[in-house]
């Protein structure tokens, strides 16, 4: 099917498609987007070079994350150095880069998984149902990411701050190259605690995974004091575990006013 449709009406149909719930945009052929990826970040061949050029090949995406981030003074220069790191593929099947929400002076950070469908349109992380859940958690122990006040406010990133394709989990790979500019976030905006939220959160800040044996329990990440807990998308499908993530809360509005 070839349908030449001017812009206005292109852009009608994909909204209305969007509003019918529609999440992936499906052609008539398959495509390994995978392999278009793979090909676009590659460089464009060298005729006959007669030296050896360096090529994306011999990149270390790992190292190269690590330079960008320590040379960001503050979150302006950290969220341009991530929109301008071009290792992971992620980003190509991203609608934008999902950096923070909340306020910077927050005494808590959250530092959750990745932006989903909602996330990756609105352009902040937390925003769909999950992130509705997690406001109600937050207001119960009285914070608002809302506020401009630090003792009530808090801060919310991600591991990843492109929405993987189909929600899917993340490599390793994508993990470790994007884990310094998280290192980085959380050095930055200095937070009193943090909250490892879910898994990827643990996986990447604890270097393990195990939610269920792990949340509850104070430990270290990045530098601070961390609370790994329930994710609220969890919480959404197991209602049960609602209790044990009050009884998280209330050890986070503990350390608070301790
Ligand atoms: N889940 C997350 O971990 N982060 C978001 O931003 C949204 C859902």
């Amino acid at each position: 099917m070839d349908l030449q449709l001017d812009h206005h009406t292109a852009k009608a149909l994909l909204d209305w498609q969007i509003e019918m719930g529609a999440t992936e945009a499906i052609g008539d052929a398959p495509i390994d987007r995978y392999e278009l990826a793979v090909a676009a970040a590659k460089p464009a061949p060298i005729e006959a070079p007669t030296d050896p050029v360096p090529t994306g090949d011999d990149a270390d995406p790992i190292a190269e994350a690590r330079a960008a981030a320590a040379k960001a003074d503050d979150l302006g220069g950290l969220k341009a150095a991530m929109a301008a790191f071009e290792h992971c593929d992620l980003k190509l099947g991203a609608r934008q880069l999902v950096f923070s929400d909340g306020h910077p002076a927050a005494r808590m950070m959250i530092v959750g998984e990745a932006p989903g469908r909602d996330e990756d349109r609105v352009g902040k992380p937390f925003v769909g149902r999950a992130g509705q859940l997690l406001d109600r958690m937050l207001g119960a122990i009285g914070l608002d990411r809302a506020s401009d006040d630090p003792s009530k406010a808090v801060y919310i990133t991600n591991v990843l701050s492109w929405r993987p394709p189909q929600n899917r989990d993340p490599s390793p790979e994508e993990i470790a190259m994007l884990l310094p500019f998280v290192a980085r976030h959380v050095e930055l905006v200095n937070p009193d605690i943090l909250v490892l939220m879910g898994n990827i959160s643990c996986q990447a800040g604890l270097g393990r995974r195990g939610i269920t044996r792990l949340r509850g329990t104070w430990t270290e990440a990045y530098g601070k004091p961390a609370l790994p807990m329930f994710h609220p998308a969890y919480l959404l499908r197991q209602p049960t575990a609602k209790r044990a993530a009050w009884a998280d809360l209330l050890s986070l509005q503990a350390r608070l006013r301790g």
